[in-house]
């Protein structure tokens, strides 16, 4: 029997927020859980109320999310750690991923990955009575593609709930081939439930990838679901769905992000650069997406807005999955 198959929205800052995960599960299904893009707590001072409004349960109720935090602090961890538990949360992930240099450079995010030894501290004060279980996010390395062996060799010693791999090192952002031969080594050291993120964007590129990571407890999907919200149900098996029945899911999922933005953004030009930002993926479900966008940007007010969506919503939709960049991959 094949196990089933478990999805993770991943985090990406700017567009998976709250509004967001709602949103994407009041109109497509597919995805188990989310992981929320980074917070990063403050040393000595609670989580800040932008960050509490994001992770408040009621703005998260229909896709169970896991808290992310950005920090190489420990004592500043364990704080937010009690705070998360405070909300509701029995789980938080650590970004060991981020590749900014403003991020990185500073030792967090992927800056953390050259230092196992630090990583050995900060988990071995965090993990002694915490009361959340925590994952890990991390990439290959950040100076080197193979920092991942001595930092999975200290992730083995923790009792972490998994950790989730994007086979790229921080030099090449979220761009250029996926190093498939180092997740697969990656996957094979690994103690603990292991979830492959990267590049999955179509079905086939997603059953060539479980032929290769049989053993991987889970999936982590950005872009490609950002792209195509129907990816997550297609690969649990549903069909494409017709264009007609895509524009309405689209349609709805537009008015929930507009409207959800609408609230929480203050005034009329955050709402439309948190909007613009999200069309730079709802594009993708057009046959123009550039098109598409173009449209959308020239929106100087709402009306200009509205005029500029109606119109979109009458343009062609994709025939099929957008091409897929995991076949570039090095396997
Ligand atoms: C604009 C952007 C923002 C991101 N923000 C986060 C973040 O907050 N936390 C994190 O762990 N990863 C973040 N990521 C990385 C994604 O979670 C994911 O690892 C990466 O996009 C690869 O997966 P994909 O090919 O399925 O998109 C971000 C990626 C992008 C492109």
């Amino acid at each position: 029997m094949t196990a089933p198959i478990n999805l993770s929205m991943a985090p990406i800052h700017g567009i998976t927020d709250a509004v967001y995960r709602q949103a994407f599960a009041q109109c497509f299904s597919g995805f188990d859980r989310a992981v929320a893009p980074f917070i990063q707590p403050r040393q000595g001072k609670p989580l800040r109320s932008g960050d509490l409004r994001q992770l408040a349960p009621e703005n998260n109720r229909d896709l169970r999310t896991i808290p992310q935090l950005l920090t190489n602090h420990a004592e500043t961890f364990s704080a937010a750690l009690k705070e998360l538990h405070g909300l509701g949360y029995d789980e938080v992930n650590w970004n060991m991923g981020c590749p900014y240099p403003t991020v990185a450079d500073r030792g967090r995010g992927a800056g953390l990955m050259p230092h196992p030894d630090r990583i050995d501290s900060i988990l071995g004060q965090v993990l002694n009575g915490s009361p959340v279980k925590l994952s890990v996010k991390l990439r290959l390395g950040y100076n080197s593609p193979d920092e991942f062996i001595p930092v999975i060799e200290v992730l083995n010693r923790y009792p972490l709930s998994e950790v989730i791999l994007h086979p790229r090192t921080a030099a090449q952002m979220y761009e250029g081939a996926l190093d498939l031969e180092r997740a697969r080594h990656a996957m094979s050291i690994c103690r603990h439930p292991f979830i492959f993120n990267g590049e999955i964007r179509t079905t086939e590129g997603f059953q060539d990838l479980r032929n290769q990571f049989g053993d991987a407890a889970g999936w982590m999907i950005g872009r490609g679901a950002m792209a195509c919200p129907c990816l997550p149900a297609m690969l649990k098996g549903s069909e494409f769905p017709s264009a007609e029945n895509r524009l309405i899911q689209l349609r709805k999922f537009h008015e929930l992000l507009f409207e959800g933005n609408r609230q929480w953004q203050s005034g009329m030009s955050h709402l439309m650069d948190r909007m613009f930002e999200q069309w730079e993926y709802l594009s993708m479900s057009f046959a123009d997406p550039h098109r598409v966008q173009r449209r959308i940007i020239k929106s100087r007010n709402l009306g200009q807005y509205y005029d500029a969506v109606g119109w979109c919503f009458e343009q062609e939709l994709v025939e099929k999955l957008q091409s897929d960049k995991g076949t570039e991959a090095q396997s």
